[in-house]
């Protein structure tokens, strides 16, 4: 069992009777998913689950979970997922998959925001490994791109994965890739990324983790954000 799998078998495990669960995208995501769809067989669980994801969707309903469609909740227990970066304030970069609106909107409305990770994800400053993500309404890329190019950013558009043509996401957006100076303030950069027109979302998660778990050699560390 490696790292990733251990701290989603962990996560699972905190899961109470009745909660009402966000499903996270990515790998780490599947084994939560895996995990929790066991649990909730083996100690006949009433739970019920809102996914991130098309991907998500299909691997919960595949393992028996409840699914319940994100237009049909107020607010949830909890959401778990993975994440691209994790800073030592607990801020997240995400959206390497192209699922960022839904697991943004799922973090911000969930009473508690589990991020499930291994030591790989730390980095001592956001986006100093990864682009940050910026989803586009596909008629404002250029216009987005040059606001993003007058704050320093430098970027373009994703391609597919097979390189052959450009990325749509799930709600039919183009996603930019930037990279930013190492010194970009996170804070700062969240609110001026936000304010965009054209931009639906970007993946600079802030202040929204509620709690970290990360698996470290065998061992589960939990962390939670300095008040
Ligand atoms: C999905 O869009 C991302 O935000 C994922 O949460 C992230 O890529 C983590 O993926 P892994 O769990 O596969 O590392």
């Amino acid at each position: 069992m490696n790292d990733k799998q251990r701290v989603a078998e962990y996560a699972a495990n905190q899961i109470a009777d009745g909660m009402l669960v966000g499903l996270g995208t990515g790998s780490t995501a599947n084994y939560f998913i895996e995990a929790l769809a066991r649990r909730m067989q083996e100690e006949n669980l009433k739970i019920s689950t809102v996914s991130s994801s098309v991907v998500s969707a299909i691997k919960a309903d595949s393992h028996g979970l409840p699914l319940v469609g994100i237009d049909q909740v107020e607010r949830l227990d909890v959401y778990v997922d993975g994440a691209d970066e994790v800073d030592s304030e607990l801020n997240l970069l995400k959206g390497k998959g192209s699922d960022l609106v839904r697991e943004k909107l799922l973090a911000h409305n969930s009473h508690a925001f589990w991020v499930l990770i291994d030591q790989s994800k730390r980095v001592e400053r956001l986006a100093s490994k990864s682009p940050v993500p910026v989803e586009v309404m596909p008629f404002a890329w250029r216009l987005v791109l040059s606001s993003i190019e007058a704050i320093g950013g430098r970027g373009g558009l994703r391609l597919n994965s097979a390189g052959d043509g450009i990325a749509v996401t799930a709600h039919g957006s183009l996603v930019l890739d930037i990279s930013f100076d190492t010194a970009t303030d996170i804070s700062l950069l969240n609110k001026t990324l936000s304010s965009i027109p054209g931009v639906v979302e970007h993946g600079i998660f802030h202040r929204l983790a509620t709690e970290v778990f990360c698996g470290v050699e065998g061992e589960i560390q939990r962390q939670t954000p300095d008040k």
